[in-house]
């Protein structure tokens, strides 16, 4: 019998997984004469914490935004679970409203300030409630859209590349937020990044975009609570790198 989708999702759990949140296959962009994603195929299971590399133009933004629903120019199967909340490199606040009004934006609750407020508070931000963003540190506003995320309650978290603006030690910090609401929350998230340490430190499973298709898929061994500090995380690291082209 041929397997269910929930069950092509990943041969590394114990269990066959529900629908999934995200199944596409044979997925197909191109921009003019290029093909930017050719013939992809990713499934991600509910909760799944998934981080995607790849070298800087090999299609990762693409393939988020076609996931989003932001991108009408791609082909094949697209299946995706919301509610989906997405976060960028730079937060995008408007500088004209209040930090709860822009996590508010958009909302649609019946008291969008109230449930803006928790959010804000999840992220250690109560006290900036009423500030404006351009009087927020980096590693604030990028809080400021995670709540933003979060408000929506979403069952898909995409996340492109949005601690690659801050420093070392406002990373870590993000990097332990993000666990933190993950854990409470459990959307599934899918993390754009170029950091394959961050990959490792956070995802179940990392994954590389080479040539418009995953070239390289692993789990990310090591249950939770998360201890990364093994040999095979260290052999890992290096396949990794070297399926990134990097020696
Ligand atoms: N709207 C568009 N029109 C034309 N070409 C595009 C468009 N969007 C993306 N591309 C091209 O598709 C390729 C992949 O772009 P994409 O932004 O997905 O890469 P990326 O992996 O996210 O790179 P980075 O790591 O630098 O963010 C690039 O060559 C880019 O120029
Ligand atoms: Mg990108």
């Amino acid at each position: 019998m041929a397997p269910r989708i929930g069950e092509l999702i990943d041969s590394t759990r114990d269990h066959p997984v529900a629908q999934p949140v995200v199944y596409t296959r044979d997925l197909t962009r191109e921009f003019g004469v290029s093909r930017v994603l050719d013939g992809l195929d990713l499934t991600i299971a509910p909760g799944e914490f998934v981080a995607l590399l790849g070298r800087s133009g090999s299609g990762k933004s693409t393939l988020l935004r076609a996931i989003a629903g932001l991108d009408d120019g791609v082909t094949g199967a697209l299946e995706v679970e919301g509610p989906v909340a997405v976060a960028f490199q730079e937060p995008r606040l408007l500088p004209w409203k209040s930090v709860l009004a822009n996590t508010a934006l958009g909302l649609d609750a019946k008291n969008p300030k109230q449930v803006a407020r928790q959010a804000l508070d999840e992220v250690g931000l109560t006290d900036h409630a009423d500030a404006w963003p351009v009087t927020l540190s980096g590693g604030q506003a990028q809080r400021v859209s995670l709540a933003r995320a979060l408000v929506r309650d979403p069952r898909l978290l995409l996340l492109d590349e949005p601690f690659s603006a801050l420093d070392a030690l406002t990373r870590i910090t993000m990097h332990r937020l993000v666990l933190s609401l993950w854990q409470r929350h459990r959307p599934a998230v899918l993390l754009v990044t170029h950091d394959v340490d961050e990959a490792l430190a956070l995802a179940d499973r990392v994954l590389v975009l080479r040539d418009g298709q995953i070239a390289f898929e692993s789990p990310v061994e090591s249950a939770r609570p998360r201890n990364r500090d093994g040999a095979e995380l260290v052999a890992l690291r290096t396949r990794l790198l070297s399926a990134l082209g990097v020696d």
